[in-house]
């Protein structure tokens, strides 16, 4: 089973890479499963129904999110009718949505499950290392294909939970940084491995956002908005090649694919 994920979609130029580069591939039979970390699709903060609808409807099979999982209000109430988009998993309790899902395809049942990190993030999130071992539990059914998003600024806290989950699961990937790493590998017990898979969006600004106001901001401090940048727009992400029937991962494959205009 080949599945794609993707790196942080930004704004409306990720979306249309999203939809481009994922229908290319639907079509071509190059992909059986797509997870899409989206947290950032809606101008650059969050996701609203309407955008999560649309990128299901290019080809995404589960949608991750993140710390901008609120950011826009809609969301609150659209993620209780739409269990293929995930809040993560170590949200505080009482928040809307459900952190995994187990999705059946024709190749076989995949868990995707999203966690967020602790390190230089908000205090108001569970550990995520007990989180997972709460939701991996031997007897929860999720079956043997399961991919673990773990969206977080800190390099060592993703490899520790990628070392953490070695064995359990078949790819635990870091999204959140924007940045692509180029560590992706498949660790001893046969999970696959990516610190970050990137972003899915404009690459010519600072993590998707025009550079002049973010650089304003940094060296005044005054308030400016950050719109969405335009240029080097790219999909980013892992493709990994999963045994269906054990759950190892086989094959990893870092994408960089870059959009013309
Ligand atoms: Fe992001
Ligand atoms: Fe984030």
């Amino acid at each position: 089973m080949r599945i794609l994920i993707v790196g942080d979609m930004v704004g409306s130029p990720g979306r249309a890479a999203f939809a481009r580069v994922v229908g290319q591939m639907r079509q071509k039979g190059e992909v059986d499963f797509v997870v899409a970390n989206a947290e950032n699709a809606a101008g650059g903060r969050g996701i609203t129904g309407p955008l999560a609808r649309e990128i299901l409807d290019a080809g995404a099979d589960v949608i991750t999110l993140g710390d901008h999982a609120w950011d826009q209000k809609d969301l609150v109430t659209f993620i209780e009718k739409e269990p293929r988009v995930l809040r993560p998993a170590n949200s505080a309790p009482g928040c809307p949505g459900r952190g995994w899902i187990s999705v059946d395809t024709p190749g076989g049942r995949v868990t995707v499950l999203s966690v967020v990190g602790r390190v230089f993030m908000a205090p108001h999130f569970d550990c995520p290392f007990r989180t997972v071992d709460q939701v991996l539990k031997p007897d929860a059914g999720l079956g043997k294909v399961i991919i673990v998003d773990i969206h977080a600024e800190a390099t060592s806290e993703k490899i520790a939970l990628g070392r953490h989950l070695d064995g359990r699961v078949s790819a635990v990937v870091g999204t959140h940084t924007h940045v692509q790493t180029s560590d992706e590998t498949i660790l001893p017990k046969g999970t696959a491995y990516l610190t970050d898979l990137g972003m899915t969006g404009p690459h010519d600004g600072v993590l998707g956002r025009e550079l002049a106001p973010v650089l304003k901001r940094f060296i005044t401090g005054l308030p400016s908005p950050f719109d969405v940048a335009t240029g080097d727009v790219r999909l980013e992400g892992l493709l990994v090649t999963v045994d269906a029937e054990t759950g190892r991962a086989q094959k990893v494959k870092r994408v960089r694919e870059r959009v013309e205009k």
